[in-house]
């Protein structure tokens, strides 16, 4: 036992069913397979069918599975976690935790809260930036494009990578958030050309541009119907990429104005995040381009430069035929200042999954440039799929045009308040209250019903769905949080009383069931933390808080905190009860804040 992390019964129990197998099958190479089951036991072991059938193979003795678990149960080396094993099915080998164990863990969770697991086993090796100092993680995110609307898919990314970035931090890690802005290209090349047109007084005055994806469309019209604009504008490209301060000072503008949109989006969801777009790489680009050429990686072909990667079918293009870069160069540009400038030792890409090919073509680059060699940082794409609308089809507005992250947002707010009103919230709260409640209840569903699913698959947007105050929804577990809250708060109770119980109340749940299944639940958090942080995925998580409140319902419907006594009219407090809602309390605390939800003390 790691005294500074909290213990992980699963991760323990994997390891005893691994010596147990080693010992009792020399050359069996399976790796345990341990769930949480449905019904009948705490933990279950389903390797014996596995290693049943390979014996049977081997040995051309037929041997049964019910026979391998009793072996492996024999083997099993004692520990006081299990409070007894038994078996069922065709050799599955349930495990029960003992009450007493139960007990220990949440005194822990009580007295020294819910320690996250060792970072540096995280990434596989000490932080290469000096032995001291804590793993850094570069996580990409959000990162929509200058002048073209910020869509449901930068949500998506802003919304899973905000997530990782808080599990990451949570954990330990020296995290830097970086937004990925599409600030650079040819597309500027039109804009200024149409800014000097529109607004000749740009250079003292900011142009007062209110819509500026309109201000995008109709110079783009003009570029595709006008030769004289058409020139101009490759010639503001030239001159921006030569940096010409009146150009650059143009370009800045319009930048600008992108930029307060994008503000208020973060703002309003509570991202932080650190703006740093494909310009920031421009010099970098001219310099990626010699390396490549010096070790011999680009192939000139039809006046493009092209890099071939093993396994992969299609060449990155590194320069095109006009000389100008593509987002294949500036990812390479992005990926090598990564590992050399910022020295991380993990990478993280939060982008749709249709970009997946591009992706790996980085990640091929990166390491026949030899750069993944010097620093052996883990790099992941954290893909994800498609928004969609409750039709099934890619979510579009009433009119068929793409949906404006900020009307969404809105109508969020909108929806979240009539919903409070629905439950006459609006009479039991102050105006602040509801205000509060109505910006947690909003963002944190849009947050939720994005987190609760596996990011890998498309997904519905639904408000009527994601505002249910049943079932795996946000509001649902707000309304468990809050009700735990004003149990603590009615009950009366001084917080230098509620810390010294913590310390010496009796945690004896055995005696009631509904007690110990909801003991049993908080004390699986730190096995759910760490599944996530491996798989950086937050279904599971989310999974594991709906379980958490289901389970906490139960017990409160059941089991009463404070009693009063039928004859005397006394109200006597029952701390062990009141412990167990403090814990389940600070577990789901934690949740919220790693999802990016703001729990409520009253709702
Ligand atoms: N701007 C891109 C888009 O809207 C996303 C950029 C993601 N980050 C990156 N390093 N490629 O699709």
């Amino acid at each position: 036992g790691d005294k500074d992390h909290s213990c992980r019964i699963l991760d323990i129990l994997v390891g005893l069913f691994e010596q147990s197998i080693r010992k009792a099958f020399p050359g069996d190479t399976t790796l345990p397979v341990l769930v949480v089951p449905a019904r009948q036991a705490d933990y279950q072991c389903n390797s014996a069918m596995p290693i049943a059938q390979k014996l049977s193979a081997t040995t051309g003795k037929k041997i049964a599975p019910t026979e391998v678990a009793k072996i492996i149960v024999e083997n099993l080396p004692k520990h006081d976690m299990i409070e007894k094993i038994d078996y069922s099915g065709p050799g599955f080998i349930n495990v029960t935790i003992s009450p007493s164990f139960v007990s220990k863990q949440i005194r822990d969770i009580l007295t020294k809260g819910v320690l996250p697991p060792n970072i540096l086993t995280m990434v596989g090796k000490l932080g290469s930036n000096g032995e001291n100092k804590r793993p850094k993680v570069v996580i990409d995110f959000s990162s929509p494009n200058i002048a073209k609307e910020m869509h449901v898919g930068h949500l998506r990314s802003t919304i899973i990578g905000d997530s990782i970035a808080r599990l990451l931090e949570y954990t330990g890690f020296d995290v830097l958030r970086l937004n990925h802005l599409g600030d650079w290209g040819t597309q500027f090349g039109m804009l200024i050309a149409h800014l000097q047109d529109e607004f000749p007084e740009y250079k003292t005055v900011s142009p007062p541009i209110g819509d500026l994806l309109a201000f995008y469309k109709a110079s783009k019209k003009r570029f595709d119907e006008d030769e004289e604009f058409k020139k101009r504008a490759y010639e503001c490209v030239v001159n921006l990429q030569a940096y010409d301060p009146d150009i650059i000072h143009a370009w800045k503008m319009i930048c600008d104005v992108s930029r307060k949109d994008f503000e208020y989006i973060y703002k309003e969801l509570d991202v932080k995040i650190t703006d740093r777009g494909e310009s920031f790489y421009q010099d970098r680009m001219v310099d990626l381009v010699k390396e490549l050429d010096s070790k011999n990686l680009l192939k000139l072909e039809d006046g493009r430069k092209l890099m071939f990667l093993p396994d992969i079918d299609v060449p990155m293009t590194i320069v095109k035929t006009d000389g100008g870069f593509t987002y294949d160069s500036s990812d390479m540009a992005t990926i090598k200042q990564r590992l050399q400038e910022e020295k991380a030792d993990w990478i993280v890409y939060v982008i749709d999954s249709g970009q997946a090919l591009h992706m790996q073509s980085i990640f091929a680059g990166a390491k026949l440039a030899g750069w993944t060699e010097e620093n052996s940082a883990r790099i992941d794409h954290v893909g994800f799929g498609v928004v969609l609308g409750e039709d099934g089809k890619k979510l579009k507005t009433r009119s068929g045009e793409a949906v404006r992250l900020r009307e969404l947002l809105d109508e969020g707010i909108e929806r979240s308040l009539a919903k409070l009103k629905e439950k006459n919230r609006d009479t039991v709260l102050t105006p602040e209250e509801l205000q509060k409640a109505q910006k947690s209840v909003a963002y944190g569903c849009i947050k939720y019903s994005d987190l609760s699913r596996n990011r890998n698959f498309d997904y519905i947007f639904s408000f009527d769905r994601m505002l249910d105050d049943r079932g795996n929804t946000a509001v649902y577990l707000l309304y468990a949080y809050t009700r735990i809250q004003s149990i603590a708060r009615k009950a009366g109770i001084a917080p230098e009383t509620l810390k010294a119980k913590m310390q010496d109340v009796e945690l004896d749940f055995a005696n009631e069931e509904q007690e110990l299944k909801l003991a049993k639940c908080i004390i699986r958090y730190p096995d759910v933390f760490t599944r996530a942080l491996d798989e950086l995925l937050m279904n599971g998580l989310c999974e594991f808080m709906y379980q958490l409140a289901t389970a906490f319902t139960e017990f409160y419907d059941r089991c009463y905190c404070v009693e009063v006594d039928k004859v005397t009219g006394e109200s006597r407090i029952n701390y062990r009860r009141i412990l167990l809602c403090e814990a389940t309390a600070t577990v789901l605390k934690q949740c919220f804040e790693i999802l990016g939800i703001q729990p409520l003390e009253r709702m």
